[in-house]
């Protein structure tokens, strides 16, 4: 019979569809490297029930979710960011059944899933890879990539003079089925990352279908990578400065990046999350990697219909200093949150120098003033209005490790720039969790089991036990801010009011449609020296010891007003 009254089930989907406040709005996300986080099988790699064991811990800290870093068939050439099939678990990191388990787990706990999705490229051992190589020039198959002859008499220069985002040139010759040397293939990261020819209709099919498959297994979103690549100028042009393009990791080359039709995209994707939001009231979220010169660029990505969010890169790249802090946030608030959206903010990453070393002194163990700056940061960060991504470790107050040796390191950036740039590894070693010596409880193994990067001694400092035992430490700082943030209504979304503050302080209140007296005020003092709160009572919370009336040098604090 047919039942013309809703479920309590449809009701509340309804509700959740017509609500105006979707939780990824103002979400702390962790993003989980998963090679790195806790390996559970020995072997020395983090893995994913090794993250499901983690859980619970991550819940204590109090984020809302989690973002998965790639976990799918990869030869892992850059650990995972070149995929050779989209719809599955690696060995290395356990299977589907435990990936269900996963995200069970996470349910359970009220935690949000968030997957990394790599449209932009795929592995060289990817399938439709493998069948491009064996194909003809002009191929069906090689439509699927990048494939174009040489330059000069005999095709031995590439096709044109882009640069790879990882060092060298943007393109592999390849060898042809007559073992004579044929066409070329455009990678903008390693050779072992081929780029998709997004205007071959069969590669959004393909990519329609990854969405599905992970969707029905019930994620909460996809992070995307490099989502301000995927088309590039139709015909591959040669790049106005290739000097530029190769002097920096930013994609700058205006052939190869940010192109117009990337933006159709975003909105097919949109729709398809829009589509099972409207099946079941769960809203789904796209977080885009989005690399373009300005904020403004930046918010075309965060229009109503597409991308929900990206992650404004500019507060992680700016230099130590109020002036410049204030500068980016205002554009970010500016330009990105008035799209509708809302500006998602990020410290740390897996490819970024960790905080504590960045804002600090270059020393193996990382400086105090690296770590007090570090731990304002953060407090601003959570104090501010959108959504925030902290990096595991970051709540541990781990430094870059800077000190490893050259033949450990496997960053592709490493060996593709002649031993120059050794930027990665040093954030991506494996977590500290417990215990006086390597591995730190990072690996179940027997005593000795070797974690994939080598952890130094002073790890034992930042181990999570005690971390959780000691109230001064880094993770009690972000649990404590946690818990605010989702207890005072000031730090949801909304606006912010800059107050008027001595150079090289920071401040502003937050807390929309309250009285100014109840809103929540956060104040940074970027110099050394103390000076005056902007707010005369205790603060609920600070970064570093802070005296009622004072705020003391690289020390952030948040109040209740009572300007
Ligand atoms: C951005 C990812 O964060 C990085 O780790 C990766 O190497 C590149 N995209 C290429 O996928």
């Amino acid at each position: 019979m047919h039942n013309c009254c809703p479920s309590q089930r449809q009701v509340n989907g309804l509700n959740n569809v017509l609500n105006r406040h979707p939780w990824w709005r103002d979400a702390v996300i962790y993003q989980v490297y998963v090679r790195s986080f806790l390996d559970s099988t020995g072997d020395g790699i983090g893995d994913l029930a090794g993250v499901r064991a983690g859980l619970p811990y991550l819940k204590k800290l109090g984020v809302d979710g989690i973002w998965l870093s790639p976990f799918y068939p990869s030869p892992q050439h850059d650990h995972g960011y070149d995929v050779a099939g989209y719809c599955d678990v690696d060995p290395l990191f356990g299977d589907l059944a435990e990936f269900d388990l996963l995200t069970a787990a996470a349910r359970r706990l009220g935690m949000k899933v968030l997957l990394d999705i790599v449209p932009n490229h795929c592995s060289d051992e990817h399938p439709w890879f493998r069948q491009a190589l064996a194909a003809a020039p002009g191929s069906r198959e090689r439509g699927r990539f990048h494939f174009a002859d040489g330059r000069g008499p005999d095709g031995s220069e590439p096709p044109n003079n882009w640069h790879s985002m990882f060092g060298g040139p943007a393109w592999t010759r390849v060898t042809e089925a007559d073992g004579r040397p044929g066409q070329w293939y455009l990678h903008m990261f390693a050779p072992e990352q081929p780029d998709w020819n997004w205007r071959t209709p069969e590669v959004a099919a393909e990519f329609d279908q990854v969405l599905r498959f992970w969707l029905d297994r019930g994620v909460d979103g996809f992070r995307v990578d490099v989502a301000a690549g995927l088309f590039k100028h139709p015909e591959l042009p040669d790049s106005p400065d290739p000097e530029a393009d190769a002097r920096t990791r930013d994609s700058v080359n205006p052939l190869a990046w940010n192109q117009p039709e990337v933006h159709d995209v975003w909105r097919h994707w949109r729709a398809v999350c829009e589509e099972y939001t409207a099946r079941d009231g769960r809203e789904r979220l796209l977080v885009g990697e989005v690399s373009v010169p300005t904020a403004r660029d930046h918010a075309l990505y965060v229009r109503p219909d597409e991308l929900h969010q990206a992650f404004f890169f500019d507060l992680l790249s700016a230099p130590w200093n109020a002036d410049a802090f204030r500068k980016v946030i205002g554009e970010a608030m500016q330009d990105i949150a008035g799209t509708g959206s809302t500006v998602t903010w990020v410290l740390n990453n897996h490819d970024q120098v960790r905080t504590v070393t960045r804002y600090g002194e270059p020393t193996p163990e990382g400086s105090g003033l690296g770590a007090a700056r570090a731990r304002a940061a953060a407090l601003l960060m959570l104090a501010l209005p959108g959504a925030a991504y902290i990096y595991q470790g970051e709540e541990l107050g781990l430094p870059e490790v800077v000190d490893l040796p050259d033949d450990v390191l496997t960053d592709p950036i490493f060996r593709r720039t002649g031993s120059r740039a050794r930027i990665r590894d040093g954030c991506r070693v494996p977590l500290p969790w417990s215990g006086q010596a390597s591995p730190f409880g990072f690996t179940s193994g027997a005593e000795g089991a070797r974690p994939w990067l080598p952890q130094p001694d002073y790890f034992a400092e930042y181990a999570t036990d005690r971390a959780l035992a000691d109230t001064r430490s880094f993770w009690h700082l972000y649990r404590d801010g946690l818990q605010l943030r989702s207890r005072l209504p000031q730090l949801g979304d909304g606006a912010l009011e800059w107050l008027d503050t001595p150079p090289g302080v920071l401040g502003f209140v937050r807390g929309d449609g309250l009285n100014r007296g109840d809103g929540l005020v956060c104040a940074v003092n970027f110099g050394t020296a103390p000076t005056p709160a902007p707010v005369s009572g205790t603060p609920l919370l600070a970064s570093g010891p802070c005296p009622a009336g004072v705020l003391p040098g690289s020390t952030a604090a948040w109040w209740i007003n009572d300007l």
